[in-house]
């Protein structure tokens, strides 16, 4: 039987009583993996071999993994710092028991979030406690580290330290195919018969084109089926796809896009909005304040009257204002914008586009910034799908049948809505949504309709309807992930990333 070079290598290579790996088979016939695979399944086909495969888990140990091989574990560190200061006797100053251990910038944090967890001792008021009960020398993590260098198989580990080591970013688990090939009946048969390499092209050259050996040789078959190297291409971001999906959407509803500064004077952003210069939200609304430049060059002074007599008298004949402080001063400070309601102002007073006339729709899908306390579901920025309507006789009902069309094109049918209040919206409703795996209730956005107050100064004599909508927890309904750090910045779970399917 004649076969090609690499498969008859392989069937030499390969018992009928002992499976081999790939891999083995590599290194007895000095074959690349890639190789044996091919010709095994080749043989397979033939019925020469048997393929068998199994999965396999292979755990590497992480580069801090083997500092802490080195150093020990941040809270075992920690510990014996603590010790040594007498903390399993009375508490000790948690600054001191710190520089004492040596442990600096992360592994602080890590150490003091690994301290307690693991029955170490109690960190209460600045103050750390040792339970002299505690047992470095026995820290299942510990061991399983040194068990992992010393090259023990992953079976004899505790399943939950391992997942905890991986959750630590100490190990990474990798799971893969192992294939053995055996010789079946017939291969041994083949083999005392007596198998012949036939030389074979694997390539089409130049060369065998124009000197015409083309003709005469015999060419390896490709095996579409062979496992390939997975190759991670590029690709657009979730949160990037989304933003453009709303973005579409919005357009096939009719909407507009808006465009202005991410940095923006509180004219635009509180002002405007009919947020009073000394409301505990403007300094609750906790933006960021810019320093260079801190004030805007121009402001529109009409507008500005407008909007200051809208603060200080109110508008219309029943109007009240709120009486207090209103200077020119606070209006033209630059912040970067807590919301894109910045935008909506800047339109609707005619200042982007001119004047408008009614029906009109306008969206923008930016980003804003707040000085939120870091959670999964609170960042610094995230990105506000912006929009209003204006038009003649809107009502609460326009507003909700926008929203449920609009969340209707992303596969979500269950919107609810809550009373909430706005200083610039009367009335005004929160939006919610079901998470798809935890079932909880996820705030999805803020809406209302625009009040007298805002709308009169900017001239605006008919009806706007007007929200803000978090994409970032759009997308959560969507792809049903919990943590909003998981698709934002440097913590971002790139295998989520890579995997998530675009839903259409
Ligand atoms: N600015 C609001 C927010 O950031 C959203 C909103 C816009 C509400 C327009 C009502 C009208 O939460």
């Amino acid at each position: 039987m004649k076969l090609p070079e690499s498969q008859v290598a392989v069937l030499q290579a390969a018992s009928a009583n002992e499976a081999q790996t790939i891999d083995q088979l590599a290194a007895e016939t000095d074959l690349k993996p890639e190789t044996i695979t091919g010709a095994a399944f080749e043989l397979e086909s033939a019925g020469l071999v048997e393929v068998a495969e199994s999965a396999d888990e292979t755990v590497t140990l992480t580069d801090e993994a083997r500092e802490y091989l080195a150093d020990g574990l941040p809270e075992v560190r920690l510990y014996e710092a603590a010790l040594d200061a007498g903390a399993d006797d009375e508490p000790a100053e948690m600054g001191r028991v710190i520089g004492q251990s040596g442990l600096e910038g992360p592994q602080v944090d890590i150490a003091l979030s690994n301290y307690a967890r693991k029955g170490y001792g109690a960190i209460e008021g600045g103050e750390i406690t040792a339970d002299p009960d505690a047992d470095p020398a026995s820290d299942a993590e510990a061991d399983a580290l040194a068990a992992l260098d010393a090259g023990e198989s992953t079976d004899a580990l505790d399943e939950a330290v391992l997942e905890q080591l991986e959750r630590r970013g100490l190990v990474e688990v990798a799971e893969s195919t192992v294939r053995s090939v055996t010789l079946t009946d017939e291969g041994v048969t083949a083999l005392m018969e007596g198998v012949e390499a036939a030389e074979t092209v694997g390539q089409l050259t130049p060369e065998l084109l124009t000197s015409g050996e083309w003709r005469d040789v015999e060419f390896a078959e490709y095996n579409v089926e062979a496992d390939a190297e997975r190759i991670d291409g590029g690709k657009t971001h979730i949160l990037r796809q989304t933003a453009n999906r709303v973005k579409d959407v919005l357009v096939g509803m009719g909407f507009e896009e808006m465009e202005g500064p991410h940095a923006d004077a509180e004219f635009w952003i509180n002002d405007a909005l009919f947020m009073p210069q000394d409301h505990p939200a403007r300094t609750h609304w906790d933006q960021f304040a810019l320093e260079n430049p801190r004030k805007i060059d121009e402001l529109p002074d009409d507008l500005v009257e407008r909007v200051k007599g809208a603060h200080r008298e109110g508008v219309g004949e029943d109007g009240e204002g709120y009486h207090s402080p209103w200077t020119e001063e606070v209006a033209a400070g630059i912040d970067l914008r807590g919301h894109t309601t910045s935008l909506s102002m800047r339109y609707l007073s005619g200042r982007e586009v001119g004047e408008l006339e009614p029906p009109q729709r306008f969206f923008s899908v930016e980003k804003v910034y707040r000085n939120d306390t870091l959670d999964p579901t609170h960042l610094l920025e995230f990105f506000q799908i912006e929009g209003w309507v204006m038009a003649e006789d809107l009502s609460v009902r326009d507003l909700m049948g926008t929203f449920e069309e609009f969340y209707a094109q992303f596969g979500i049918t269950d919107i609810e809505f809550k009373p909430h209040y706005n200083p610039y919206t009367e009335p005004s409703f929160e939006l919610f949504g079901t998470h798809p795996t935890t079932g909880e209730m996820v705030e999805i956005g803020n809406s209302g309709m625009f009040r007298e107050e805002v709308l009169d100064p900017l001239g605006v004599d008919c009806d706007v309807m007007a929200w803000g909508l978090a994409l970032e927890r759009l997308l959560m309904l969507m792809y049903g992930f919990e943590d909003i750090r998981d698709v934002h910045g440097t913590l971002a779970d790139l295998d989520l990333l890579r995997e998530t399917e675009v839903l259409h």
